[in-house]
């Protein structure tokens, strides 16, 4: 199969993934911001969110060796309006050249926390970095990092803790350059077996 091709069939196959920009800041003040669409989140306590970086021995990483720095970060959804101008995030600018001035986002801090916050976002979280973990099989790398603060719109927050990502208006991602809104379909309660619905009725 042509090369290419190949590859965007790979990037599709896991279907929506969450569209978040990570954002951070040099120890001599740089900030810097870029999409990734591989944060997962891996457990709630203590809460624990993962990403992958793609290979970094090649290219320079600015939100890698931020984080690295200064164990600091924030994941920030990224709205449905802003999706074009967080796509071109991913671009190679200088270290010096803030993606938050070039793709048009406003930046904020919150006291004691270093690293900067997108204001356009619903929700956004700060992250402390804990651990990298390499993964052999393809040369990247898994960021695992701790939720320190939490800041979301509390349109979208129900009174039992859960979040509607369709008020929030936060985008998916297929691929890496496909962009969708979220629509939410239903809620339903934790799955017993003393609670089967009959499907066949
Ligand atoms: C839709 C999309 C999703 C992306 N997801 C990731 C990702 O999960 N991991 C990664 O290493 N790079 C990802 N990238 C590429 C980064 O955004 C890109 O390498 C960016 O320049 C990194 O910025 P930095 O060098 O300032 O850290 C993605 C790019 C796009 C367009």
């Amino acid at each position: 199969m042509d090369k290419v091709k190949r590859l965007n069939i790979v990037n599709s196959i896991t279907g929506i993934k969450p569209g978040n920009l990570i954002g951070t800041i040099s120890n001599d003040n740089f900030p810097n911001l870029a999409i990734f669409s591989s944060i997962v989140h891996l457990g709630s306590n203590p809460a624990l969110l993962g990403f992958i970086l793609r290979p970094q021995h090649k290219v320079r990483r600015d939100t890698y060796n931020n984080i690295l720095e200064n164990g600091s970060y924030t994941v920030n959804h990224l709205p449905n309006h802003l999706t074009k101008n967080g796509h071109y995030t991913s671009v190679k600018f200088d270290k010096n050249q803030s993606e938050f001035e070039y793709c048009n986002f406003k930046k904020y801090y919150i006291d004691g926390f270093k690293a900067p916050f997108v204001k356009e976002s619903n929700l956004s979280i700060g992250m402390k970095f804990m651990e990298s973990i390499p993964i052999k099989a393809n040369n990247t790398v898994m960021v695992v990092g701790c939720v320190e603060h939490v800041l979301v719109n509390e349109d979208a927050l129900s009174d039992e803790g859960y979040i509607d990502l369709e008020i929030l208006k936060s985008s998916g991602i297929s691929g890496l350059n496909s962009y969708y809104k979220l629509t939410k379909i239903d809620s339903y309660p934790y799955a017993r077996i003393s609670e089967l619905p009959d499907f066949k009725k």
